[in-house]
């Protein structure tokens, strides 16, 4: 989304205050209606609400900033509001007053290292309460333009620091745990908040070679939209029963998403069965004729748009254009009141209409809001998604004890960042822990010198401020180096050109190298994967830690695990590629699987030697992984499998149980991961190297053992067709648990086709 027509709106909408925040259904115009009679069918209060509007007063409701209608009581109503990481600045939320801030998570790239889903729940459950008590002092909307859950295809894209990575496994996970935090709380009659999945579809380019997202075309296969760029939807629709989705700025073969009736109504609606609203994205509306040139008038555009199911538009458009279109007769008032009953039916969802005595969520206020559990939580959540990548010798964590009058320089860019730990689609923090205060808490007392020198910025080639951290490393015992990219170069609207470290900060590093007393410790803040190739390599780089954007207490997250009072455990969610890889495919290319100018996607299809793999992440401590036997060939029929159930797809092939004992001298995390590598097809397709299908994090002592438990079933086993269809095949499946092979089951028949 970007602000383009709205921004002036903010304003108007909530200087009204409280008074105007809800509709009143106790003595105003609207309370002998039945859109106030809480004893009703929804349907029936909103088709009675809908019958008293005037056809202005519908078209004003069509909009995301929906207009005050005083002769019904009906105050002004804002839809959008952001909450991706924590409650975000937009046209519906407002810091100030008794709420200047709301705590900040990191972002959910973040969220997705941190392969814990009760973690990513706990949140949304957070993020829900903080927003309830911003809605209550009339400080925010209910209706939340969150989750990003497009993939991550390309290292490129600007946005893929919003998504918790490039698996389609990990995000339907993440997307459950997220919306069931948001949405649902201990009321059950009604909807926390609403949430929002988006961009519905294939959207992940911002602008690359002069083509950006208001003009792209993704060319997608029925194959790739089955396996990749549905997969998180329909997890969050069918299963989340999310309250709405957004139709993204690009075009999908041809055809803007808004427009795109197969996608909205067939796939969205009748197989996916969305329960809610379609609102656009931020004026995708006029994309379709202005800048996809689908239509050639607003008429017609607006005809398009409706008839596909985009029910609310965030923009003007339909503010502009609607009446025109039902003066030509492209649309029919009808087409519009399917549309508001979609959308006041979700208001009433949320107890907008309700009296606020009987529901809990109204009671929310300032109190809920930055709570010391939230604060924890914040920080937990950065230790968790931090990513250990090189340690040699052991040489994390540092031992504080051994370092009395010793002196630590911290050096680089992201050293002192503040906002840039919040990444981007963020609000006002209550406060922000940069890693050098980070570091300075936890030595406070020990006679430790922390000294910090900034030494280049992101991305310039300025390198004035060198010397001065040259100096610094010269007299220092310990050298950190802080380096990474920010919101200048990956961000809504930026997509990288290079995924290359900036040549600034590799140049320093070399110098740093020259004088240090001892081998660099390298940490890098970025969303997308970034080519750590060269400090990988180098033996005067002795650790490598990648900490996303870690929100509000991500310095003193990071400090925690350089001194070893967190043993790190998150893992890649991302491939992180060589530089070459952004001359090896165009961002233009949607596919998945390799082909001519194309080496793959992800680590289910990069047929190249990445830098790093998804899934890697090293530890203080070792594990041991056991099972009963490794040689198990566990066989099973086809058709028996799928006799005479109608759940077949959640029937167990097989319960893979495995032990993980903690052989190390710490206590910590691991993060287990299941993987299935399916047999060749017949039609000689290529298969995913391995596809994720289970993943948990458990907490082991020194010596302590843990068995955890992977249902592999049929739905892991199935494997996408070029046409799009599911398939349960005949042959060997060999199951990995993180690299380790640990045996293969045989399904034996007919292979069949499931869906
Ligand atoms: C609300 O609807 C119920 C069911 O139709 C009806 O019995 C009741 O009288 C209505 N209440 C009000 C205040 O109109
Ligand atoms: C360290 O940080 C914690 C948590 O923010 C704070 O309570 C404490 O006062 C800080 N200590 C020092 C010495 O800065
Ligand atoms: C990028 O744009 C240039 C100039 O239009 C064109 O020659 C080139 O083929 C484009 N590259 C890709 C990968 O699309
Ligand atoms: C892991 O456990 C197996 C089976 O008990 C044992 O043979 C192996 O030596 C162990 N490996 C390590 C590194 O402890
Ligand atoms: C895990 O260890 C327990 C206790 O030793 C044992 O009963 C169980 O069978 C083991 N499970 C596996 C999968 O090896
Ligand atoms: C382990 O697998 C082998 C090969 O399938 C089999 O012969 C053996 O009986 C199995 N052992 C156990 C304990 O299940
Ligand atoms: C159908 O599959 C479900 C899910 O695995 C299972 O719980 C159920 O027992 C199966 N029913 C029959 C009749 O096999
Ligand atoms: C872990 O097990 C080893 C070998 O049995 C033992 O020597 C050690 O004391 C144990 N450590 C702890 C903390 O239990």
């Amino acid at each position: 989304m970007q602000y383009i027509f709205i921004l002036f709106t903010i304003r108007i909408v909530w200087t009204n205050g409280q008074s105007s925040n809800f509709p009143d259904c106790k003595s105003g115009p609207l309370s002998s209606f039945p859109i106030c009679n809480q004893s009703l069918p929804s349907r029936q209060r909103t088709v009675d609400l809908i019958s008293r509007m005037t056809i202005m007063e519908k078209i004003s409701h069509m909009i995301t900033t929906a207009d005050t209608i005083p002769r019904l009581g009906l105050p002004k109503y804002e839809w959008w509001s952001e909450a991706l990481h924590g409650l975000g600045y937009s046209p519906g939320v407002l810091f100030g007053g008794d709420l200047p801030a709301a705590t900040s998570f990191p972002m959910p790239i973040n969220l997705g290292a941190t392969f814990n889903m009760r973690l990513v729940h706990d949140i949304a459950n957070i993020i829900s309460t903080e927003a309830r008590a911003f809605n209550n002092e009339g400080r925010a909307g209910l209706t939340f333009f969150t989750p990003n859950i497009n993939i991550f295809r390309d290292p490129r894209w600007g946005r893929g620091q919003e998504t918790p990575g490039e698996d389609p496994f990990l995000t339907s996970q993440y997307v459950y745990a997220l919306i069931e935090g948001l949405q649902r709380g201990d009321d059950e009659r009604y909807l926390k908040i609403a949430a929002n999945c988006k961009h519905f579809d294939a959207y992940d380019l911002e602008d690359w070679n002069g083509t950006n997202r208001h003009h792209f075309d993704a060319k997608v296969t029925d194959q790739d939209l089955v396996e990749t760029y549905l997969p998180s939807f329909k997890t969050c629709i069918q299963d989340a029963q999310v309250a709405s989705i957004m139709c993204s700025y690009n075009s999908i073969n041809g055809i803007p998403a808004c427009a795109h009736q197969f996608l909205l109504e067939t796939i969205a609606r009748e197989s996916f069965h969305l329960n809610g609203f379609v609102v656009s994205d931020c004026g995708a509306i006029g994309n379709i004729l202005y800048t996809h040139h689908y239509t050639s008038t607003v008429e017609d555009t607006v005809a398009v748009a409706l008839h596909a199911g985009t029910d609310l538009e965030c923009g003007v458009f339909y503010l502009f254009h609607l009446y025109d279109a039902l003066n030509s007769k492209t649309i029919v008032e009808t087409d519009i009141d399917q549309s508001l009953m979609r959308t006041f039916d979700v208001l009433i969802r949320l107890g907008w209409f309700d009296p606020p005595e009987q529901q809990i969520y109204r009671q929310l206020n300032k109190n809920n809001v930055d709570t010391l559990e939230a604060r924890e939580l914040s920080l937990r959540s950065a230790q968790e998604s931090i990513v250990l990548l090189k340690n040699v010798d052991q040489v994390l964590p540092l031992n504080i004890n051994l370092l009395k009058n010793k002196k630590i320089a911290l050096i680089g860019p992201t050293a002192d960042a503040t906002v840039t730990m919040q990444g981007i689609y963020h609000g006002q923090a209550p406060f922000l822990i940069d890693p050098v205060t980070g570091f300075k808490n936890l030595t406070a007392g020990n006679f430790i010198n922390i000294e910090h020198a900034r030494g280049c910025e992101i991305s310039s080639h300025n390198e004035k401020d060198f010397a001065a951290a040259i100096k610094l490393a010269r007299s220092s015992d310990i050298v950190f180096f802080f380096g990474g990219i920010d919101h200048t170069i990956e961000r809504e609207g930026v997509d990288r050109k290079s995924i290359d470290l900036p040549d600034i900060q590799l140049t320093l590093i070399k110098q740093l190298e020259k004088v240090a007393r001892s081998p660099l410790h390298i940490v890098i803040m970025s969303g997308g994967g970034v080519d750590l190739s060269y400090i990988r390599d180098s033996a005067q780089c002795a650790s490598l830690l990648w900490i996303g954007y870690p929100g509000q207490s991500g310095g003193l997250g990071l400090a925690t695990v350089v001194f070893g009072q967190y043993n790190p455990a998150g893992r890649l969610p991302v491939t992180i590629y060589p530089a070459s890889y952004v001359n090896e495919v165009s961002m233009f290319d949607m596919q998945m699987r390799p082909a001519s100018n194309n080496p793959g996607r992800t680590y289910k299809f990069y047929t190249g030697k990445a830098v790093y793999e998804f899934g890697y992440g090293l530890s203080y401590t070792t594990f041991n992984y056991t099972w009963n036997n490794n040689t198990i060939i566990s066989l099973h029929s086809i058709q028996s499998l799928i006799e005479n159930n109608h759940s077949f797809l959640r029937t167990i092939i097989s319960l893979i149980r495995v032990n993980v004992t903690n052989t190390g001298n710490m206590a910590g995390d691991d993060v287990v991961l299941a993987y299935v590598t399916q047999p060749n097809t017949i039609d000689n397709q290529i298969v995913p190297f391995k596809q994720l299908f289970g993943f948990e994090r458990i907490h082991l002592a020194i010596n302590e053992t843990k068995e955890v438990f992977f249902p592999f079933t049929i739905e892991a086993a199935l494997a996408v067709t070029r046409d799009g269809s599911k398939w349960l095949y005949s042959g060997f499946y060999r199951i990995f648990i993180g690299q380790q092979q640990m045996f293969s089951i045989e399904l034996r028949g007919q292979s069949t086709r499931l869906a």
